[in-house]
């Protein structure tokens, strides 16, 4: 069975002040729990910060973006190495607001994914449709394109190593969230693309998490759903008490 893993981007929230009042309460609330792998994606400013604090924790740390290049002239940005010399083990890639704010391509993606996983980061790989694709009936088509671009020239071996989050555009910060239903018809296309282009083996193996208004009470139900493995939490995970609960919740499973 596939480990749940719930992770918190925290997107542009958090002072050093802040991310330490919501890191020290939320170890004290989850410091037990071994079932389910926690992250948190703090802002740049705070990665090494967060880093000391959950060492030899059961929490890890994550980046919320990377740029592909390993270093050099590209003024604001920050390279998957540095993310991994400040104490990263994941990093989320193509969000939504990434793609729609700064004009992300699946093209950028793809590069990225291959700089994240030269540097032994995991990639969250985000996809999802927006509100009017939706309406449109062109989720699967969408989901299918992002797939393609993002994974191009990405081998069997490398996909085992990656994370998959399913974000509707539409359910993003907007307290509207996907039926359970929703979210699961979309997670088993992906799961059937990877088969399709990775084998059986593949995935069985890589675990989609669902993104979207996520709620200590709606956890439970959205992982009831066979091929929803987690959780890409942005609001509820800027306080402790809820992320806390997100995370103790999606442990109903099976
Ligand atoms: P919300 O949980 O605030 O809807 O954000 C979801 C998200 O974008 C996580 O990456």
């Amino acid at each position: 069975m596939r480990k749940p893993i719930i992770a918190g981007n925290w997107k542009m929230y958090k002072t050093l002040k802040e991310a330490e009042e919501l890191v020290s309460s939320l170890k004290r609330q989850v410091y037990d729990v071994t079932d389910v792998d926690i992250v948190v994606c703090p802002p740049y400013t705070a990665l090494s910060y967060v880093a000391d604090m959950l060492e030899d924790g059961n929490i890890a740390l994550g980046a919320q973006d990377t740029h592909w290049e390993e270093e050099g002239a590209w003024t604001g940005e920050v390279s998957a190495g540095m993310l991994k010399d400040a104490g990263c083990l994941y990093v989320i890639i193509g969000h939504s607001e990434r793609r729609q704010f700064f004009s992300e391509t699946d093209e950028g993606v793809n590069k990225k994914i291959k700089a994240a996983l030269k540097n032994s980061l995991i990639p969250i790989v985000c996809v999802g449709e927006n509100l009017n694709q939706r309406e449109k009936s062109l989720t699967f088509d969408i989901i299918k394109e992002q797939l393609t671009g993002a994974f191009k020239n990405i081998n069997s071996e490398e996909i085992e190593k990656i994370i998959l989050a399913y974000e509707p555009v539409w359910a993003i910060g907007t307290g509207k969230v996907a039926t359970p239903q929703q979210a699961q018809e979309v997670h088993k296309y992906i799961r059937d693309w990877l088969a399709k282009n990775y084998g059986e083996q593949a995935s069985r193996q890589i675990r989609i998490q669902y993104g979207g208004s996520v709620k200590p009470d709606n956890i439970a139900g959205l992982m009831l759903e066979e091929d929803i493995d987690g959780a890409l939490v942005g609001g509820a995970s800027l306080k402790a008490d809820s992320f806390g609960a997100i995370v103790i919740n999606s442990r109903k499973k099976g």
